[in-house]
Formats: structure tokens, C-alpha cells, sequence
């Protein structure tokens, strides 16, 4: 039976379709059967992120409303055998997402993967509040910054109150912190909150910390998960965070961020 998880962060803009993106490529990479979907109704990046976007006929939204079969939504990643998305629409009615509906969709899902990776929309309005509702565990996407950090404690607080196992009195939602845009440089500086400083705040286990690179921006552009991109810190960091959502114990890298200079890319040395 699937595990669901929900990649969350109250903040938008934090990197939460890219680490859906990265983690669920990172699984299937692993052979576990993984499906990613893409909550953000209106929105819809999680297909374009997976370079799958020409290929949507059916989505989410069509399947809630019993228009379309789930076989008919779901999209199966030309790279990775075991990986499936679930596109959504860019319909502006977020009514369109009813608990009900996400319910049957997931149970529906359970048992043919491993692990269900949910794709949330910013806020904490009805779209973020449908992602966490039915969720196991969470990634809470967190940028090191003061308003990021208290979102993502707001978030956690809505995790623990607001979701099916808080609601049912059942064991709470496991979450994860997934610090992501992270440079030490600027932390330095005192310009990005330290670590620790961010562990102490929240107080659930890192998960994983991922550099501020331009292989983020480069991978979205090709369609591309990061972590398929084994030679960036960034593709190196999600499949680290990957082995640790799979229960293994590794030391957390703080690998350094990535940055092409002015010199370095007018002389073409690699970065
Ligand atoms: N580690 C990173 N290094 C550099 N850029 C990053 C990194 N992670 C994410 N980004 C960039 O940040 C922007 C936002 O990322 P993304 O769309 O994944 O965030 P989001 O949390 O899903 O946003 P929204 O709240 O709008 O759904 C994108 O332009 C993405 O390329
Ligand atoms: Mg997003």
C-alpha cells in the first residue's frame, strides 16, 4: 500500500514542484512505483516541470468529476518505467477539488504504488489544505528566510490539527524539513538563516538541504527532474533526501551552490 506524501510550505515560490519533481524521479530511480500529483489547480507546473505537458489530454479535475478514467489521466515518464504524473487542470473553479473526490482518487491509487507524492499549491487555502488533508508524511519545503520558516511552521501546525490523522486521533503526519535554495555564502553574511538557527525554530528532522543552482532553473527548462542530473549538487542533494525519506541513515551535505561567473562562462571553463 502507497505511502502519501505531501510536499507542502505555506510560502509559495519555495521549490515545492521541483522537489516533487526531483523526489519523485529520485524514487522511481530507487524502483519504487511512484506517482506525482499535481495539486495546484489553475496553476498546473508539475507537468511542465516533468516536460509532459503536450502530452495531458485528461487530468485530475476530469477524473474527480467522473469524466475521464484514472488510466486516461495518468501519464507515464518516457525516462523512468516506474514513475506516473497525475496532471490537474488549469481550470480557475478550485471548487473542482472536493475531498470526496481526491479520496476515491487516491484509494484508487494506494494499491498500485509505493509511494504517492502530492504536489501542493501555496497558501493555506482549500488547494493546500486538499494536498495535506490525506497525507502519511510531509516535505515541508522551507527557504532559508525568516518568512519562509514562519510559514512553514504555520503549515506544520495545520498538519497536526487539520489532517485526516489528526482528525481520526491516529499516529500524526510524519513530517521532513527540506531546506532548499540554500547558500552558504549568504549565510554567512548573515543575509540567509543558518541551519540550526532554522532546526530550532521548526524542530522536525532534515531531510535534506539543496544548494541554490542554476541546474534547477536548466533542468525546468529541458522538462527535466534535477536528479536526473547526477553531475549538479542539486540532482546530488534530492537523491540524498530520497535515500532518507527511504529510511536510510546519511550524514546531510552541505554541498556548495553552483554559479557560473561572468570570467568562468566567457572563458567556457566548467563551473
Ligand atoms: N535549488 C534551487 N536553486 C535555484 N533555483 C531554484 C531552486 N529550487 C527552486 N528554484 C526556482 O525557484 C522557482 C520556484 O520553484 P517552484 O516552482 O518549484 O516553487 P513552488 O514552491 O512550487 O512555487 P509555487 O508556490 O508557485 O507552487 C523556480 O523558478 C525554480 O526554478
Ligand atoms: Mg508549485
Amino acid at each position: 500500500m502507497a505511502k502519501i506524501i505531501v510536499v507542502t510550505s505555506g510560502k509559495g515560490g519555495v521549490g515545492k514542484t521541483t522537489s516533487t519533481a526531483a523526489i519523485g524521479a529520485g524514487l522511481a530511480m530507487r524502483g519504487k512505483k511512484t506517482v506525482i500529483i499535481d495539486f495546484d489547480v489553475g496553476l498546473r507546473n508539475l507537468d511542465m516541470i516533468m516536460g509532459c505537458e503536450r502530452r495531458v489530454v485528461f487530468d485530475f479535475i476530469n477524473v474527480i468529476q467522473g469524466d475521464a478514467k484514472l488510466k486516461q489521466a495518468l501519464i507515464k515518464d518516457r525516462r523512468l518505467d516506474n514513475l506516473s504524473i497525475l496532471p490537474t487542470s488549469q481550470t480557475r473553479d478550485k471548487d473542482a477539488l472536493t475531498r470526496d473526490g481526491v479520496e476515491k482518487v487516491l484509494k484508487e491509487l494506494r494499491d498500485e504504488y509505493d509511494y504517492i507524492i502530492c504536489d501542493s499549491p501555496a497558501g493555506i487555502e482549500r488547494g493546500a489544505h486538499m494536498a495535506m488533508y490525506f497525507a502519511d508524511e510531509a516535505v515541508v519545503v522551507t527557504n532559508p528566510e525568516v518568512s519562509s520558516v514562519r510559514d512553514s511552521d504555520r503549515v506544520l501546525g495545520l498538519l497536526s490539527s487539520k489532517s485526516r490523522r489528526a482528525e481520526k486521533g491516529e499516529e500524526p503526519v510524519k513530517p521532513h524539513l527540506l531546506l532548499t535554495r540554500y547558500d552558504p555564502a549568504r549565510v554567512a553574511k548573515g543575509e540567509m538563516m543558518k541551519v540550526e538557527d532554522i532546526l530550532e525554530i521548526l524542530s522536525i528532522p532534515l531531510l535534506g538541504i539543496v544548494p541554490e543552482s542554476p541546474a534547477v532553473l536548466k533542468a525546468s527548462n529541458l522538462g527535466t527532474p534535477v536528479t536526473l542530473d547526477a553531475n549538479s549538487n542539486a540532482g546530488k542533494a534530492y537523491v540524498d533526501a530520497v535515500s532518507r525519506l527511504m529510511g536510510e541513515q546519511i550524514e546531510v551535505r552541505v554541498l556548495p551552490p553552483e554559479r557560473r561567473g561572468l570570467f568562468q562562462r566567457l572563458l567556457g571553463r566548467p563551473a
